[in-house]
């Protein structure tokens, strides 16, 4: 056993970065085995190439199918139903899916033996076999290796589809290379029902005649099409980084997988992610989550994605509560190890409390103490316990190299998520006077930005409501202050509460206007209000915020500052026809004179910070001035 140990370290600071993963193992695989199948010459471009599609490989050349190798682009030059004998014995190394797959190939060959490395040795083989044996093959053994002699001859026959989607896979691979087709009735509640779902589409891909119902799928005879065929991100892959980023807070980017994605792992974002807190936007090509580093306990059923389950006890125990996962309890015998109990004593050896279930798991997510944890040749839990080191404790991930069974560069990716770590969230100031439009194009460029948004002047605007509500003398800098620290202020994206208290137009009324900017200068309020200011802007990984020091006290290494400003005569008729008060001149009067107040204050007054990107909003529409933020900000931002 390889005794190396990566130690990973907590990330400080927020996450920042768009990756690009490998191809779906799953994908890759299965369109190995249809190109391979296919008469004439496919192209599979953007595949993953790792272990187990090195596995299959080597076993396609010697099934005699020649294929070429050119950086994640492989052409096949399939065969159709005239596979070689093979003259070697087939190794299917680690590969689930090899070799599931390739034993009914080994039927369509005529004959062969099949064989693994010790861990595949012990994983469940029989259904297949009795499936192949039902169909007319003569098949030796139960587990690797096995043997076949003498192919397929019949069409009908049934398999239990209740241990694992892959033998269903395997057989359906085969299938319109048979010399009927195939009639397969499932028993049983299919585990994995998307995977089943990915084969057909890539049969499909292929020029493959499907029928599938829950519990019977047929397949016509007559071969594949060859075809060039684009292979999608590894969804499975695609949960790690997509969780870092709602371990450690900030936002992950996963291109390529989408709302179009055939994989169901690509659900991992919505179904677990979001209802844990995360945000997350599934777009037609890209998965994207945005965490604050706080998670909320879910209970959830895995069933149908369960090579997510260590990508899920890690978010367990990290989660402030008692999670658990139910439906997996079928993985623990066909997976590379039993990841149930292996997830329940490394968390145990992290001191978080983990106990197994009939079905699956339980957590309590805790601190963990910082431990080197056991990986059992598995490169999933490899990398769902590499995730608990990314934040408070550091943790020693025993044979890291397990990774490459999937993702060889899975720890490189670790590096690169940690170096486009920022110091602090993504943080969009906007500074400026009243009725520069601030408001405005700070909730149009949120919604752009899908970062939430705070208007601070409305925090301002209810402490000032509050304590002239309550008569305090505003000179009573103490009792003022007081009033702010004691408030209980919700800024909503639509209403604003005081102590739970619906103040959204009250704190818009001229007394509150005019009283505002003495209560702002009050340095003990500032205080007060920044903090609450930061800490919201922390728990929600990221926020625009629109106020007057915000790029200048509030969040002085913001990601990117605006400072925006317009005249006064513009300002004053902006305010002029939002108020229905035609008077210019006593609006503009009374602009001028908050501007002198806000400008001249001892405490954080409204200046242009040193790195502040100025707009001059005068003679610009709304949409020129978020668009030139918007511009300004995808540099900021890096991506
Ligand atoms: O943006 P507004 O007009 O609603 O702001 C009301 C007052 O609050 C404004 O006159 C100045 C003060 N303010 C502040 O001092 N700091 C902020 N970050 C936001 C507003």
């Amino acid at each position: 056993m390889n005794t190396t140990i990566q130690h990973v370290e907590p990330i400080l600071g927020t996450l920042n970065s768009t990756v690009t993963l490998p191809g779906s193992k799953s994908l890759t695989n299965r369109a190995l085995i249809v190109a391979a199948l296919a008469e004439g010459t496919s192209v599979l471009t953007g595949v993953g190439l790792s272990d187990d599609t090195e596995a299959m490989l080597g076993a396609l050349a010697a099934l005699g199918v020649r294929t070429e190798v050119s950086g994640t682009t492989v052409t096949v030059h399939g065969r159709g139903a005239t596979l070689a004998v093979p003259t070697v014995e087939v190794d299917a190394n680690q590969s689930g899916t090899s070799a599931r797959f390739l034993l009914p190939m080994l039927a369509l060959a005529g004959s062969g033996t099949l064989t693994g490395h010790e861990q595949m040795r012990a994983r469940p083989m029989g259904d297949l076999c009795d499936a192949l044996r039902g169909l007319g093959a003569v098949v030796d053994g139960d587990r690797l290796p096995i043997s076949v002699a003498g192919g397929v001859t019949g069409r009908a026959v049934s398999i239990g589809a209740d241990v694992s989607s892959q033998f269903v896979s395997a057989l359906l691979l085969a299938a319109p290379v048979f010399p009927d087709g195939l009639d397969l009735t499932l028993v049983g509640t299919p585990v994995s029902q998307p995977y089943i779902d990915m084969t057909i589409s890539v049969m499909e891909a292929f020029g493959a005649n499907v029928d599938a119902a829950p519990d019977r799928i047929t397949v016509a005879a007559g071969g594949y099409r060859a075809t060039n065929h684009a292979i999608e991100p590894d969804a499975s892959t695609a949960t790690y980084p997509l969780a870092a980023a709602a371990i450690v807070g900030g936002r992950v980017t996963v291109a390529g997988l989408g709302a179009r994605s055939v994989q169901g792992d690509a659900e991992f974002a919505k179904r677990v992610l979001e209802p844990m807190g995360a945000t997350v936007f599934v777009d037609e090509d890209s998965i994207e989550v945005r965490g604050s580093g706080l998670l909320d306990p879910l209970t959830v059923d895995l069933g149908d994605m369960s090579d997510t389950a260590p990508t899920f006890a890690a978010l367990a125990a990290k989660a402030s509560g008692t999670s658990a996962v139910t439906g997996i309890g079928f993985i623990r015998a066909t997976k590379e190890s039993d990841r149930v109990q292996a997830s329940v004593d490394e968390l145990n050896r992290l001191s978080v409390d983990a106990t197994v279930d009939a079905d699956g798991f339980t957590v309590i997510g805790a601190d963990h103490v910082p431990a080197a944890v056991e990986t059992y040749e598995d490169h999933r839990m490899a990398m769902g316990l590499a995730l608990i080191g990314l934040t408070r404790a550091p943790v020693d991930v025993i044979d890291p190299g397990c990774v490459a069974k999937t993702f060889p560069g899975f720890w490189d990716m670790v590096a690169e998520l940690r170096s486009e770590a920022q110091a602090s969230p993504l943080v969009l100031a906007i500074d400026g006077p009243a009725g520069s439009g601030k408001s405005t194009v700070a909730k149009l460029i949120s919604e752009r930005l899908r970062l939430p948004h705070l208007d601070t002047g409305a925090m301002y605007r209810a402490v000032t409501y509050a304590v002239l509500t309550a008569g305090v003398t505003l000179d009573d800098h103490e009792a003022v202050r007081l009033a702010a620290e004691n408030a209980e202020i919700i800024v909503g994206p639509s209403r604003v509460l005081i102590d739970g208290e619906d103040v959204t137009t009250a704190i818009r009324e001229p007394e509150v206007t005019a009283a505002v900017s003495t209560v702002a200068a009050n340095p003990g309020v500032r205080v007060v209000l920044a903090e609450s200011q930061r800490e919201w802007a922390r728990r929600r990984g990221g926020a625009v915020l629109e106020g007057r020091d915000i790029g200048t006290a509030v969040f002085p290494d913001a990601t990117l500052k605006i400072y925006l400003n317009a005249s006064v005569e513009e300002r004053a008729r902006r305010r002029a026809l939002e108020t229905g008060d035609d008077d210019i001149e006593a609006m503009k009067a009374k602009i001028a004179e908050r501007d002198h107040q806000d400008m001249t204050r001892e405490t954080d007054p409204l200046t242009v910070a040193d790195d502040a990107t100025v707009i001059d909003s005068t003679s610009l529409t709304i949409e020129g001035v978020v668009d030139a933020i918007a511009d300004a900000w995808i540099s900021a931002e890096g991506r």
